[in-house]
Order: structure tokens, then C-alpha cells, then sequence
């Protein structure tokens, strides 16, 4: 069972009847355990809740904070890549060498990592006046 298995699985669970845009992700973390996340749309806030952002909130909430390895998947032409807000999300979790695999439905997939996902990004250090 690959990462992108779990991601195709929960994806299955998907609420997305306002874009009937079916998401689904899964977050390995420095322990070997796998959280999985799909996206949720309501009425007022028909864009919902990102898959990653399902799939982190699983991994807090379980306690973990070191994410290695994550995986998304939908039913697109192209592989689907993580939102920007999503990027920053999972920036918080993982190191820059995480490896991100993005995959289509249909079985095309591509690597990146959260590093190249989200170059310059914002962290804590810009906080601190030394
Ligand atoms: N969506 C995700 O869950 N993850 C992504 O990486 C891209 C977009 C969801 C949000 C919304 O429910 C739907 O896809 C359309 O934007």
C-alpha cells in the first residue's frame, strides 16, 4: 500500500457537491503513521476544507507534528497540485526535502517536495529582532 492508495482511498469519502471536485491526501510522519484527509465543502463556504488540510488536522489531533511524506489525488487531467494556503500548511509540518507525490485518478503522477511547492517562504525566524 503506497501513500497515493491511502490518498485514492479516502478520497472516496469526499464532500465536495458544490464543485464536485473529489480530493484526497495522505501525510506520512517521522513515525511511519499515515493520516488521511479529504476535502469538505458546506453551503456558506462552498470552496470547504482542503484534503491536506483534513489530513494534517488528523495528524495533530492524533498528536504528531513531523510530517515526511504526502501524498494527493484527484480526477484531473493533470496531477493536482496543493492550493497555496495548503503549501503554508504543510511548510509548518515538514522540512523542505518532504517529498509531495501528486497523482490523477487515472494514474499519472509526479514528485515534488513542500521546499519547491512553497520557495521563500514565511517562518518563525522572520519574528525574531536580534
Ligand atoms: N482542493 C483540495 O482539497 N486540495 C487541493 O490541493 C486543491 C483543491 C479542493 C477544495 C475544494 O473542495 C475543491 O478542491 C475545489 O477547489
Amino acid at each position: 500500500m503506497t501513500l497515493i492508495d491511502d490518498a485514492r482511498a479516502v478520497r472516496e469519502n469526499a464532500h465536495a457537491p458544490y464543485s464536485n471536485f473529489k480530493v484526497g491526501a495522505a501525510v506520512q510522519t517521522a513515525s511511519g503513521a499515515v493520516y488521511v484527509g479529504c476535502n469538505v465543502e458546506n453551503v456558506a463556504y462552498p470552496e470547504g476544507t482542503c484534503a491536506e488540510a483534513g489530513a494534517i488536522a488528523a495528524m495533530c489531533a492524533a498528536g504528531e507534528r513531523e510530517i515526511v511524506a504526502v501524498a494527493v489525488i484527484a480526477d484531473s487531467p493533470q496531477p493536482v497540485t496543493p492550493c497555496g494556503g495548503c503549501r503554508q500548511k504543510l511548510a509548518e509540518f515538514a522540512k523542505g526535502d518532504a517529498v509531495v507525490t501528486m497523482a490523477t485518478t487515472d494514474g499519472l503522477t509526479e514528485v515534488t517536495s513542500v521546499g519547491q511547492l512553497l520557495p521563500g517562504q514565511f517562518d518563525a525566524d522572520y519574528m525574531v529582532r536580534t
